[in-house]
């Protein structure tokens, strides 16, 4: 279907209450007409997803971000003029419009503006914000291309087609609180980035026993088949059955029965674009068990290594 007429199509179903699944620049997401409870309910479902994980709600303009918080902040300004459309989700409270059923009964919401030019254009076909989660199953491998979503959830009723993603990895969320702001999620913005923006914040010291993002559990991304990170406790294994995700082109990676580079040269911003498929297509291949190599952890590195440990927690902990 030609693009314009793909995203009248897909706007028409959002505002009848269906659902969507459509590119951002990060994963793609699974969205509903965030002011329809029916609608986002019918996410929930097809995702499997338990009621206590709230949902992103996507915006085209900042009035639309308006329509969502309970009061004006100037930070949601300052830090949109320098981060939206882009890989920021902020944590606010909400106003009464917005369902309990997208916040999971949380008193706040959190926003974005998503870098897509389809997403952007189906928001505003649309005339209404988008919740949305990644379009996977709960708790599986994100999707970055039109077919992992098909692949995960054939009932979903129409996915625009926007290619591979760009960024790779989902959105940076942060909370914004009175005396400054917590990461809850890693992603492409880093805290440093943030705290440019609004120096007056700081990042509060998480306690252990604050229970800030509800869908930040540790296992998370994960492949159908054992999955380690670190090649260090393989050494003198047998390999040629197993499938290696590799940080440039290790020597070691000729004694596995397939390869999936993230970067062969090494840039954190190229394999934060290949990880998700390269999980994906490691779960499909035919090798028994997938290594992935560690990447250092700095710039988008911590968000990497964020899903990394999510997508190999089962099997360190000898849960299945
Ligand atoms: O890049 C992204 O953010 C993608 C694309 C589709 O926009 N979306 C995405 O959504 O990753 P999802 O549902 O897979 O992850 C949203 C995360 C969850 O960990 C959820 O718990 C957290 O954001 N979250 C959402 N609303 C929240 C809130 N009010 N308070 C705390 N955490 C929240
Ligand atoms: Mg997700």
């Amino acid at each position: 279907m030609q693009t314009g007429k793909a995203i009248q199509h897909a706007a028409r179903l959002i505002r009848e209450g269906k659902l969507v699944a459509f590119p951002t620049e990060t994963v793609y997401g699974l969205g509903a007409n965030a002011f329809n409870p029916d609608a986002v309910a019918n996410i929930f479902r097809l995702k499997e997803r338990p009621s206590f994980d709230p949902l992103i709600v996507h915006v085209a303009n900042l009035e639309q971000a308006a329509s969502l918080s309970k009061h004006s902040d100037d930070r949601i300004r300052l830090l949109a003029e320098k981060f939206w459309p882009g890989p920021l989700t902020i944590v606010v409270e909400k106003n009464e419009r917005v369902p309990d059923i997208v916040t999971s009964g949380l008193n706040t919401v959190g926003i974005r503006m998503p870098d897509h030019p389809l997403a952007l254009r189906l928001i505003s076909e649309a005339q209404t914000p988008i919740a949305a989660p990644s379009a996977n199953k709960f708790g599986r491998i994100s999707p970055t291309r039109a077919e992992h979503v098909a692949n995960q959830l054939p009932d979903v009723p129409y996915i625009i087609d926007g290619g591979p993603t760009t960024v790779g990895i989902e959105s940076s969320v942060i909370r914004l609180h009175d005396d400054g702001f917590v990461m809850l999620r890693p992603g492409a913005v880093s805290s440093e980035e943030i705290k440019k923006v609004i120096p007056e914040s700081h990042i509060r010291i998480e306690k252990e026993d604050e229970f800030h993002s509800p869908g930040q559990i540790k296992s998370h991304y994960s492949p159908q088949k054992s999955m380690f990170l670190g090649i260090s406790d393989f050494n003198d294994s047998d390999l040629s059955n197993g499938g290696l995700i590799a940080w440039g082109t290790p020597e070691y990676a000729s004694k596995f029965k397939k390869v999936e580079y993230l970067s062969k040269t090494r840039n954190s911003e190229e394999a934060a674009i290949n990880l998700f498929n390269a999980l994906h297509t490691m779960e499909a291949a035919d090798v028994e068990f997938i290594i992935a190599d560690t990447v250092p952890e700095e710039g988008i590195g911590i968000a990497i290594m964020d899903r990394l440990k999510k997508a190999a927690y089962r099997h360190r902990n000898n849960a299945s």
